[in-house]
């Protein structure tokens, strides 16, 4: 067995910044966002993987002008099933096919405006897995179950929704925890409230895991997250990064995030 190192000495788990553009930008403004951070990306060497996640229809020309080992690519949801007819559906197959590597899965606003369910999310996220890609998995309670006290509860629920996964494949699986009362409206969970959040997710997968797993885990904060707040949420310890909306639709804003680990 090889020498472990004393525990807390060194994060294995990555930090990540990733751009959740939701339906926003036409092809041209998508790929000129990317080619922009890109470029000032190749400029500066980010301490934290960044990751863009686009539209359908932007993935293949936004894979075209980005390079790779500077930031990679996402799609914003897959289908359930494998392929055959299933009209408008996208699936994690061919979302593979333009290069992409990631996939976010069980955005609040899948789950709140297109009915998306546990069941559901457990077969898209079975579907990114088989194809190789890694699933951004998002978490989060409604303003009502912060108020009422069961957040905690809520979101146990939604990341038990994937414990019927192996340790193999879960341990490729990034989450994301977005308060859905932070999600675009200028109000960000305070530094403290994402830790205690952060912490009891990685203590719901170590129950289920271990330690190794829930510790390799990176569990990225999401909801109004901008250049001025990034900072203090990411120095908390189990706050390995961000997903982020509106502040990734310009370069700026999105490289000031991807600063914060600087
Ligand atoms: P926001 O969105 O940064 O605009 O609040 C985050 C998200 O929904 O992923």
């Amino acid at each position: 067995m090889a020498h472990k190192e004393p525990e807390n000495l060194i994060k294995m788990r990555k930090n990540i910044v990733a751009g959740n553009w939701k339906m926003n930008t036409t092809v041209e403004e998508g790929v000129e966002l990317a080619s922009e951070v890109n470029d000032l990306l190749k400029g500066k060497k980010a301490n934290c993987e960044v990751v863009v996640c686009v539209p359908f229809t932007h993935l293949v020309p936004v894979h075209g002008v980005i390079d790779e080992g500077v930031m990679g690519l996402g799609a914003e949801n897959c289908s359930e099933h494998d392929k055959g007819a299933y009209t408008g559906e996208v699936s994690a197959s061919m979302v593979k096919s333009t290069g992409a590597s990631h996939v976010i899965l069980g955005h609040s606003e899948r789950r709140q405006y297109f009915g998306e369910n546990n069941a559901q999310l457990l077969a898209k996220t079975k579907q990114a897995l088989a194809n190789g890609l890694t699933p951004i998995f998002c978490v989060g309670e409604v303003l009502e179950e912060r108020e009422n006290g069961s957040y905690n509860d809520v979101v146990k629920g939604q990341v038990e929704a994937l414990f019927e996964l192996s340790p193999e494949d879960f341990s490729k699986i990034i989450i994301a925890y977005e308060p859905v009362w932070a999600i675009g409206t200028g109000k960000t969970a305070t530094a403290d409230q994402a830790q205690d959040m952060h912490a009891h997710i990685r203590k719901v997968i170590e129950d289920k895991y271990g330690k190794e797993i829930a510790d390799n885990t990176s569990i990225l904060y999401g909801g109004s997250c901008k250049p001025s707040n990034a900072k203090e949420l990411f120095a908390k310890p189990d706050v390995d990064g961000g997903l982020i909306g509106g502040a990734a639709l310009k370069a700026d804003s999105f490289m000031g995030i991807i600063e914060a680990f600087d």
